[in-house]
């Protein structure tokens, strides 16, 4: 695990746009997992402003995102189809066909999940994942006690989630109860994988997560596992880590 320790939102977000811009000149053709949530939006419009100033080219890339609410449409503006098209697909060339979004409205939501793994695989796996992290310490929608070897698969959100996404929403009953997630395998396939985490909110859950026990009440303390994860915080999200040899930027 590598951790860099940004001085703010800013910077964190630039330094991950740096590692994104980065794999996609090595690798054109890279398959990217991406997250929703407030955390990566910077990173997203940094991307995005690097396409339309210096013509960062995602033609060849493909993506996956994380997750989906069950229940809304891509039209409905609290979805992650919406999001991602407002913040990052709209304004960036790739391509609409290399583009996968679980699909909440699918009268089959198994096949969904199923068909959703599939689809990874025949892209290749993938090569670069983004993470957000929950106040709970769930990645994509793993909430606490997931199976950690679950594929994709359709979760019951916990309380504290709904209630935290709730300010997306105009009020707390509007939060769909389900989602679509990949799994924590799912996410452990990925060869490379990027944690972000800002704000002092993240503190507490961010230090749990990474020096803490690997246990599955932190979904999240799973990453340390994995063979290549470089977590990037600005300095209120590192607040509470003992870690002495962190990178400071
Ligand atoms: C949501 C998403 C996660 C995201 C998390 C944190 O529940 N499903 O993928 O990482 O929230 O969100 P935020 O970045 O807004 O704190």
């Amino acid at each position: 695990m590598r951790i860099i320790i940004e001085k703010d939102y800013e910077a964190m977000s630039k330094q991950a746009a740096n590692i994104v811009a980065g794999q996609l000149s090595l690798k054109p053709d890279s398959v990217f997992g991406l997250a929703t949530g407030s955390t990566p939006q910077l990173t997203y419009r940094i991307l995005a402003g690097r396409y339309q100033t210096d013509g960062l080219d995602f033609s060849r890339a493909t993506s996956f995102n994380l997750d989906e609410y069950v229940g809304l449409d891509e039209a409905a503006p609290d979805s992650y189809h919406y999001y991602m098209a407002a913040n990052f697909f709209n304004l960036i060339n790739m391509e609409r066909s290399h583009i996968h979004i679980p699909n909440g409205m699918a009268p089959d939501l198994a096949a969904e999940c199923c068909g959703y793994d599939q689809a990874i695989h025949q892209a290749g796996a993938i090569d670069l994942q983004i993470l957000g992290i929950g106040n709970n310490g769930h990645i994509g929608f793993n909430e606490p006690n997931p199976s950690f070897e679950a594929t994709t698969h359709v979760v019951h959100l916990g309380q504290e989630t709904i209630q935290a996404n709730s300010r997306f929403f105009s009020n707390v009953t509007k939060v769909p109860r389900y989602a679509i997630s990949m799994g924590i395998k799912t996410i452990m396939n990925a060869r490379r994988i990027i944690l972000l985490a800002n704000g002092s909110s993240k503190a507490t859950i961010v230090a749990k997560a990474l020096c803490g026990a690997i246990n599955p009440e932190i979904p999240a303390s799973i990453l340390q596992l994995h063979p290549d994860l470089i977590v990037i915080l600005d300095q209120e999200a590192a607040e509470q880590l003992a870690v002495q040899d962190a990178l400071m930027f």
